[in-house]
């Protein structure tokens, strides 16, 4: 991340989010209504018709697919963490950025403990959008607890200990977006912390595909993220994340491709492409 910036990428998933949202009913499969509110004053004028179109040509022409599985991800990933929650204690949102889940449901923050863990830098930014739109948000985020964390030099389980975060309690853990822009080590380090939660607990995240994004169509791709100052560092193959997950004691419940999640949520007519390299994965302590 850019030094005393907030993330960047975080601002396109929410920017996504709100473009879902503006599509029109039969192709939308996703819907956050909290979106548009969180995005900066240049984003939003982005969004106005007439302008969003060139937006979406524009980001497929660098990014192609990247707006399907975007907005296909936050689907998956909001589906199986309402079926989780009933049976955990704690929410942890890890890298959260814009994330507006705390506002779409907010009887999930009432009854769980509900941790935004992010980089201060973008922590800060998402608060002070709230505040300011508090008209929108109303007392949403109060129950909120935010942790500041750089995954890269800090220690995440000192930092959600002194929160209040309870090891011993069932955890559904959401990683959306992240673990590709943190080198090998940081991305173990997480992984540990979440393989000593309890019994039970969850883990719902994504991740780039390795044999994907060597092949040079995604040079320019990576280049990108590079000047956007969010490198995408890690990356591995979907026949190796059974080993790699339980090497930290998390067994694979389900892990979907791009291309599946397409057939999954996407109408018949629907011409959008889907990045072939991502997949979706949800984790849980045996
Ligand atoms: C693509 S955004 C994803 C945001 C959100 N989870 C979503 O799906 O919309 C990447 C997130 O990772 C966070 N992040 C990146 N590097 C980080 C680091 N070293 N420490 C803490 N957070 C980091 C950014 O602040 C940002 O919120």
């Amino acid at each position: 991340m850019r030094p005393g910036r907030p993330s960047y990428t975080a601002e396109g998933a929410a920017a996504i989010r709100a473009l879902e949202t503006l599509a029109p009913a039969h192709f939308r499969v996703f819907e956050d209504r909290y979106a548009l509110a969180l995005l900066s004053t240049a984003r939003r004028i982005r969004m106005l018709p007439g302008i969003r179109h060139l937006i979406v040509r524009m980001v497929e022409r660098k990014l192609p697919g990247v707006i399907a599985f975007t907005a296909a991800r936050a689907r998956w990933i909001d589906e199986r963490l309402l079926a989780a929650a009933p049976a955990v204690d704690q929410i942890v949102f890890l890298g959260a950025g814009y994330d507006t889940t705390f506002a779409r449901h907010p009887e999930l923050a009432e009854r769980l403990a509900y941790f935004e863990v992010d980089h201060p830098d973008t922590q800060i930014s998402k608060m002070e959008r709230i505040a300011r739109r508090r008209h929108v948000f109303g007392e949403t985020f109060d129950r909120v607890r935010p942790v500041a964390v750089d995954f890269q030099r800090e220690d995440l389980e000192t930092r959600l200990l002194e929160e209040g975060y309870r090891p011993d309690a069932r955890t559904c853990f959401v990683w959306s977006g992240v673990a590709m822009y943190l080198d090998r080590e940081a991305v173990e380090r997480t992984l540990r912390v979440i393989g000593k939660a309890a019994p039970g607990s969850h883990l719902l995240f994504d991740a780039l595909v390795k044999r994907e994004f060597e092949r040079s169509e995604y040079a320019r791709a990576r280049a990108i993220f590079q000047k956007w100052g969010e490198a995408i560092r890690f990356t591995i193959d979907p026949e190796d994340v059974k080993e790699f997950l339980g090497r930290f004691g998390l067994e694979v419940v389900d892990l979907t491709e791009g291309p599946a999640l397409r057939e999954m949520y996407f109408a018949k007519e629907d011409p959008r492409r889907i990045q072939p390299g991502g997949i979706v994965v949800h984790g849980r302590r045996g």
